[in-house]
């Protein structure tokens, strides 16, 4: 099984072909991308309208490019899948649109995938892992722990009540004066800092259950600097490596916590998985690699190019509700918010 992914949600142009290796796992065949970064910067942030103008001028190239470097053609596919939310809709609606298109024209089965859950389910792409699992998020947009049951069976453990784990990243890179996007710069300058030079919060450590809250600790990152001011190299450098030092302690914590209730409510998960663009920072990835040998958990985590947003996770999760025998109608709508639960409460933040 051959299926074609597109994903236009953010700020990240993606297509790529993906085939079922008969095993179990994919093999990524081409994942083509074209990030918008330079379009963003200069406005600190994502501007939705420059967003979609720019998926709707490179879509088609970036299709015909995935499909050359995997040496197939349309008709060699066996679906074609789109990313149809949650994100910005103007760029949401160019990818939908364009997957429709192709697979109508074909005549091909269409899927329209969250990409939440397609972060959910890249471990499986890459490792074959089997359900249930225990996942942390961690993107942009959203930050949550959720127990993985299987293809659309998502249970939500924890979230976070007002910022995203990368939002906090990217908020604190700008009150710092780091240029866009903030995280992995916060990380290249966490390097030669002193992670115990200032003493930033901790929030929500040992509370019971498993939610994150993050704008307190940036709010005291914007407090140490405007102390600390005017901030010398060295002081950004220690500032972003005792901000990074706190986001360390409280993945790790409140993970400890998603697990013990995991285990407590749906017995043992067989990984810990983590997926989303803040899953690429190194420092933390270290820390999970001690907390699971520490818990004996297997921790699985996707090459860093496979944790931000991708073609190749869309058409995976194609993939799986394809061989599931779910396919989407051409009047699928686009999806600006899509809980992976839809039974958990709305969080505080409004993003799920
Ligand atoms: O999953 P993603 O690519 O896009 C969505 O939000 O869906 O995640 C992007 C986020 C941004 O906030 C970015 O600053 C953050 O991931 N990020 C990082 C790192 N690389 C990307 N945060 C911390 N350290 C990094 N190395
Ligand atoms: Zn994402």
């Amino acid at each position: 099984m051959r299926v074609l992914g597109i994903e236009t949600t953010c700020d990240e142009t993606a297509a790529a072909v993906v085939r079922l290796k008969p095993e179990g796992g994919g093999e990524i065949l081409s994942n083509e991308i074209r990030s918008q970064i330079e379009e963003h910067a200069p406005y600190g942030g994502v501007v939705p309208e420059i967003a979609a103008r720019a998926h709707v001028e490179i879509i088609d190239t970036l299709v015909q490019r995935a499909l050359a470097a995997a040496n197939v053609r349309l008709s060699d596919l066996d679906g074609v899948a789109a990313a149809a939310g949650p994100g910005l809709i103007g760029g949401v609606m160019v990818g939908l649109v364009t997957g429709k298109a192709l697979a109508l024209a074909c005549g091909l089965p269409f899927v329209a995938v969250n990409h939440l859950e397609a972060h959910a389910l890249t471990a499986r792409l890459t490792d074959n892992v089997p359900f249930p699992y225990l996942l942390l998020l961690m993107s942009g947009g959203h930050t949550q722990l959720v127990a993985v049951r299987g293809v659309g069976e998502y249970t939500r453990i924890g979230t976070t009540v007002d910022d995203a784990i990368g939002e906090a990243f990217d908020k604190v890179a700008k009150l710092l004066g780091l240029p866009y996007p903030g995280g992995p710069q916060v990380e290249i300058e966490a390097r030669n800092g002193d992670p115990t030079r200032f003493d930033l919060p901790r929030p929500m450590l040992n509370r019971q259950q498993p939610d994150f809250s993050l704008s307190g600790l940036k709010t005291a990152v914007r407090l140490a600097a405007e102390r600390a001011a005017p901030l010398s190299p060295r002081d950004v450098s220690d500032l972003c490596a005792s901000f990074q030092a706190a986001i360390v302690d409280v993945i790790v914590d409140r993970t400890r916590m998603g697990l013990r209730q995991f285990r407590t409510t749906l017995g043992h998960p067989n990984a810990l998985v983590v997926a989303g663009g803040v899953a690429s920072n190194q420092a933390i990835r270290r820390s999970l690699v001690r907390f699971c040998g520490e818990s004996g958990l297997r921790l699985v985590m996707p090459p860093p190019a496979l944790c931000t947003d991708n073609g190749a996770m869309i058409a995976w999760t194609g993939i799986e509700r394809l061989l599931l025998g779910l396919t989407d109608d051409m009047d699928f709508a686009a999806r600006p918010r899509w809980p992976l639960d839809p039974t958990a409460e709305r969080s505080l933040n409004g993003k799920a």
